[in-house]
């Protein structure tokens, strides 16, 4: 008898092999499904609904904690996606947890960034922009803005009736975290210089800067509109330029996502997890991969990631984000190149017939 892994089981054939999707330009664009994702994803899973194949979503975009987007992206794309199924760029921010569980944090970003940072165990989150809306004049040009911003907190939408869970002019800020894209770049910039400069009391002069983490390091990436759209590493490229100027010592930052060695790692244990849980005895690394396929549309972060992790990874590249090239990417080139990620899944299913 078969152990199941939450309410999908593994069939007890184990395929030596793995698969990691990459979301933005392979399976979705913005929220539309490409490349025949739905059907692809479907070739995954046996009649009675078992997953087949081990396979995650290795994506550097976020925002949303990981269970919150399997559900979105079992809907989307029509198959059961489990939260263990989906790594964000921030997934890797809870290996930070023993050293800021109980310090005052920053989080920033589209979504709900601090909801994702208080879900990995972080106890004194604060998002940007609720942190801001506690100091008058934090932002001068914020009169000009047109739009309405919802904060996250459970205070109240109204920054006027705030009531600061902290007392934001003594309590230090220890670090800040760009969870997911920025949507309010001038207002960040700003507020990430006061607290980072500071040592954390805004309005305050400290030379010594605070640790600050990026998801991801994607300078551009595939989203709704027919062109790239300005990633992460192009707002982290905003904010050091700016603050490289205005501080007497360079920006220090750390960047999370692809294309770093561990996340390769990471996602490798997770396969295994995935592929192990139909084991009796539930051993994890009992089999190892043979091969574990990356599909991409970034060469810089997704076929780079892939290629600097080396055995057991194969990378493959598809034409329906980032990369639109004829040939293969001349830098970082893949094991294969294909149109869509569909094309992708029938060539590693009929490689490991
Ligand atoms: O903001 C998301 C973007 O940076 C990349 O997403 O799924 O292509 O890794 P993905
Ligand atoms: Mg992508």
């Amino acid at each position: 008898a078969s152990r199941s892994f939450s309410h999908l089981p593994l069939n007890t054939e184990r395929p030596s092999f793995g698969i990691a999707f990459d979301i933005d330009g392979v399976v979705l664009r913005g929220r539309v499904p490409i490349g025949g994702s739905p059907q692809a994803l479907r070739r995954l899973y046996g009649d009675s609904g078992a997953l087949k194949v081990p396979f995650l979503f290795l994506t550097n975009g976020g925002g949303i904690p990981e269970s919150r987007r399997a559900i979105e992206l079992s809907k989307l794309l029509g198959v059961h996606i489990l939260p263990s199924q989906v790594v964000h760029g921030h997934s890797p921010f809870k290996t930070l947890l023993k050293r800021f569980e109980n310090e005052l944090i920053i989080a920033t970003g589209k979504g709900e960034p601090a909801l994702v940072m208080s879900e990995y165990g972080f106890k004194k989150v604060l998002s940007l922009a609720e942190y801001a809306s506690y100091f008058e004049d934090i932002d001068p040009v914020s009169q000009y803005k047109m739009w309405t911003t919802k904060l996250e907190s459970s205070n109240g939408s109204d920054p006027k009736n705030l009531i600061p869970r902290y007392n934001v002019t003594s309590d230090r800020v220890k670090a800040a975290f760009v969870v997911s894209d920025p949507v309010d770049w001038g207002r960040d910039i700003q507020v990430l210089c006061d607290i980072l400069r500071s040592g954390g009391l805004p309005g305050h002069k400290n030379a010594q800067q605070l640790p600050l983490y990026f998801a991801a390091d994607d300078l551009e990436y595939q989203a709704a509109f027919p062109s790239e759209r300005l990633g992460m590493g192009t707002f982290r490229i905003a904010l050091e330029s700016v603050f490289n100027r205005i501080h007497c010592n360079p920006l220090e930052y750390v960047s999370f996502g692809k294309p770093n060695p561990f996340v390769f790692k990471n996602a490798e244990v997770i396969l295994r997890q995935l592929q192990s849980s139909s084991n009796d005895n539930g051993d994890v690394g009992s089999n190892l991969f043979k091969t574990i396929y990356m599909i991409g549309d970034n060469p810089l972060v997704d076929i780079k990631g892939a290629r600097q992790a080396g055995h057991p990874w194969f990378s493959i590249l598809t034409r329906t984000g980032v990369f639109r090239g004829k040939d293969n990417h001349a830098e970082f080139p893949a094991d294969l190149v294909v149109d869509t990620v569909e094309e992708a899944v029938d060539y590693i299913l009929k490689e490991e017939s």
